[in-house]
């Protein structure tokens, strides 16, 4: 693999800073984007190059690009966050990169080096480091790296050409109206992902094939869909966009048992799900990965030994799950409430990320 140098070409035309600082006061999520991008080319028989750091703007593409035809596309999200001396750092940007390989992997394209997708990731966050929120609340810096097939024509083929690209976005809640509980529709009928299939890879059709049941879950009433796997229609899978999180016994003294669905091929392996595993471990919890089925969910939570679910990306963080909705009823985790252990996973993860607590797993990348 060869890894291109990238060229600084900045913007002569940033936004004035009142301008930023007025985005930053209420950011949303992906709505705004900062004053750069990088660029990184890929040729077949040539490999990575023509690197660039430009000013963020849109890309030409002639109308038979592949990637608007047969969708070879693969992306990645991680967060860049103010710490308390005023200096940043991203969470965990190599597990991104890797995961962006095996991404890369799963759909023919060509992979990208650790370090130049390290790199990349650095230079804009270093170019547009004003963009990144203050320290003390949970805005971040989110980024956005992505990489589309770019060979223009019809055949089915894995594309000749590929352009990466990096762009950002400040970040405020995910879900607006803070720390509460969503509500969740467990869909028996539309699937995510299939044994096989595209799960494990971050790419775009697999959120194209998830929107269809993320409007029939509005329909009732419900802010996501939880995935059940496509054979048997009763293994908790994930949300959309989050991993899931069952808690066991909280908050009785007793023992406490945090679970996790096992990886099985359809599951996006989080990032944040797998640094909850060392973090809860860390607290003193049991931890586990196991399948768990729907009427566990259901049947677990009427006894009273499931207390708390939550859902947990690098978007949302961790997010409780309040209602839980399906064919077969319809019932409450933890009184519909942020549930306590929920609550000091989050807590202990964000001081991680943001700078204020120690960081024993060398998470955080400063810059
Ligand atoms: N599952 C899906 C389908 C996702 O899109 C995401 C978000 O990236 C996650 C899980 C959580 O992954 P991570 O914690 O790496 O953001
Ligand atoms: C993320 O958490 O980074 C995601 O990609 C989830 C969603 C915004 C697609």
């Amino acid at each position: 693999m060869t890894t291109p140098t990238i060229e600084l070409k900045p913007s002569s035309n940033p936004l004035s800073a009142a301008e930023r600082e007025a985005i930053l006061a209420d950011p949303g999520f992906g709505r705004h984007f900062t004053d750069h991008m990088v660029t990184i080319r890929w040729t077949e028989g040539r490999g990575w190059h023509d690197g660039q750091l430009v000013p963020y703007g849109p890309l030409a593409l002639d109308p038979a690009t592949t990637v608007l035809h047969y969708a070879q596309e693969i992306f990645e999200g991680l967060k860049a966050y103010r710490r308390p001396d005023g200096s940043v750092a991203t969470f965990r940007p190599d597990a991104n990169a890797r995961r962006f390989q095996a991404s890369a992997r799963r759909l023919a394209m060509p992979e990208l080096p650790v370090e130049t997708f390290i790199q990349a990731c650095d230079l804009l966050v270093q170019q547009d480091k004003a963009w990144v929120p203050a320290h003390g609340g949970e805005a971040s810096l989110y980024l956005r790296p992505f990489m589309i097939g770019t060979e223009v024509g019809l055949g089915v083929r894995p594309a000749n050409e590929y352009l990466f690209v990096v762009i950002a976005s400040p970040a405020g809640p995910y879900f607006p109206g803070g720390v509460k509980p969503v509500s969740i529709w467990a869909s028996e009928d539309r699937v995510r992902a299939v044994p096989g299939g595209m799960g494990d890879a971050k790419t775009g059709g697999n959120y194209a094939a998830s929107l269809l049941a993320q409007a029939e879950a509005a329909a009732q009433g419900c802010d996501q869909v939880c995935y059940l796997d496509a054979v048997e229609h009763k293994w908790v899978e994930e949300l959309g966009g989050m991993n899931l999180y069952f808690v066991y016994g909280g908050g009785e003294g007793g023992t406490t048992k945090i679970v996790t669905p096992t990886l099985t091929g359809s599951i996006l392996e989080g990032i944040t799900r797998d640094s909850l595993l060392a973090l809860a471990a860390d607290l003193g919890y049991e931890v586990e990965e196991r399948r768990v089925s729907i009427d566990d969910w259901q049947g677990h939570t009427a006894d009273g030994s499931l207390t708390e679910v939550f859902a947990c990306g690098t978007a949302a963080v961790i997010t409780p799950v309040g209602t839980v909705k399906s064919a077969r009823g319809e019932w409450q985790q933890s009184g519909g409430r942020p549930g306590e252990v929920t609550m000091k996973l989050r807590e202990a993860l964000l001081a991680i990320q943001t700078g204020k607590a120690e960081d024993v797993h060398g998470w955080t990348h400063e810059l």
